[in-house]
């Protein structure tokens, strides 16, 4: 597809997505962390920017350089990428979160770095729940605000990667949920993705296994076929 060929749809919008993954640091040298490469959520930025919209990359620990025209805004852990995001969204069309969020972070930092042969070595690390981001971003949505979350999921006993996608979609309340099979583990880091699209009024649409381009563009033509006339 020629330069020329690319759809405009995406003109005079604010779009706003997070990327990459948190870090929910332990000490001064360690973090709990999350495999996220944040390419997807650059391919996302760059195809909504060639489209047309006025783009912001809120970027959890990606050292990947700014797409054009894109305006990045660097996070390290949940809580510093929840306030970015709330922020920024506010007046936004779309918000996109593409980012690995932590759900826990560990209840306290020590403020030096923790040291083999102290009088106490630790032997556990206690956890608190991290805010929903998404969820938040549901419950202060603006009208007319599209909000697009993103879900890895397995199969299990419970039941199949739709199963617990439709399940997810229904408690997160977004308008729609783009969902990864990493079944076989082959989604982190990888150029190649394949992902299933649910909203809550329609069937699920699966997009062609293609590039984190491809798959970007399929999920910006989804989204703007959803946007209300600007
Ligand atoms: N998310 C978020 N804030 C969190 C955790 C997740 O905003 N604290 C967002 C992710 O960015 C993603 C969506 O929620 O868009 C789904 O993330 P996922 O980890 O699949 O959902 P969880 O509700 O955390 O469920 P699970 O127990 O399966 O991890
Ligand atoms: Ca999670």
């Amino acid at each position: 597809q020629g330069a020329d060929a690319l759809p405009r749809d995406l003109a005079g919008r604010r779009v706003v997505i997070s990327a990459g993954g948190t870090r929910e640091p332990l000490d001064p040298v360690r973090y709990l962390g999350n495999r996220s490469s944040g390419k997807q959520g650059w391919a996302l930025a760059r195809v909504a920017a060639a489209r047309g919209a006025e783009v912001v990359l809120v970027a959890a620990n990606v050292e990947l350089p700014a797409p054009f025209g894109v305006r990045v805004v660097p996070v390290g852990t949940a809580e510093e990428l929840r306030a970015a995001v709330l922020a920024e969204s506010a007046g936004a069309d779309v918000v996109v979160m593409s980012a690995a969020v932590a759900d826990f972070r560990p209840a306290g930092v020590a403020a030096a770095k923790m040291k083999k042969g102290a009088a106490s070595e630790p032997t556990a690390i206690e956890l608190v729940r991290n805010p929903d981001v998404l969820v938040e971003l549901v419950a202060a949505r603006s009208p007319g605000q599209l909000v697009v979350g993103f879900a890895a999921e397995t199969g299990d006993d419970d039941g199949d990667v739709l199963t617990h996608a439709r399940a997810k979609l229904a408690r997160k309340g977004c308008d729609l949920l783009v969902v990864n099979d990493v079944s076989a583990g082959q989604v982190f880091g990888r150029a190649e993705n394949a992902v299933v699209l649910l909203s809550a009024d329609g069937p699920p649409t699966e997009l062609p296994r293609g590039s984190k381009d491809a798959v970007a563009a399929g999920i910006w033509t989804a989204v703007a076929g959803r946007l209300a006339p600007a």
